[in-house]
């Protein structure tokens, strides 16, 4: 049983949160068809990018501070935090505006569980990847 029980809970939260935004962004990215296509696709896998490194970077700080990661389809769907994504949406703004809605509700996510570990592992925290560089990407 690891010593930080609400925060390993609070970070495997954020951490489906996370993941289920990636999904998300790849479904936006594959489903968008109007005249934006090009630059709309292309910019819904560059988030897509960094939002695989940060969710990778929840999971390490978890196997850190000896907690279980609990990253399965199943887990994500229990505990995501985002409202399930349109699939029936094609065109570039309403993904935009559908991405743009997730994006706010990860970055309070992951504030809220990067304060919560310095809280209790300042140390730990500070030398992993879910540092400021990365809450600034998110939340700036
Ligand atoms: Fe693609």
């Amino acid at each position: 049983m690891p010593e930080n029980t609400d925060l390993i809970k609070t970070l495997n939260k954020t951490l489906a949160t996370a993941s289920d935004f990636y999904i998300n962004l790849k479904v936006a990215h594959w489903n968008v068809e109007d005249i934006n296509f090009a630059s709309v696709h292309a910019k819904f896998d560059e988030i897509w990018e960094t939002t695989g490194t940060t969710v990778d970077v929840i999971a390490e700080l978890i196997r850190q501070l000896e907690g279980q990661v609990r990253g399965t389809s199943l887990d994500i769907t229990a505990n995501t935090e985002l409202q399930p994504y349109n699939s029936d949406l094609s065109s570039s703004q309403d993904n935009i505006d559908a991405i743009l809605e997730d994006a706010k509700v990860l970055q309070t996510s992951l504030k809220t569980s990067y304060l919560a570990a310095v809280d209790v592992q300042e140390y730990v925290v500070n030398n992993s990847l879910l540092n400021e560089a990365t809450i600034r990407f998110w939340c700036p």
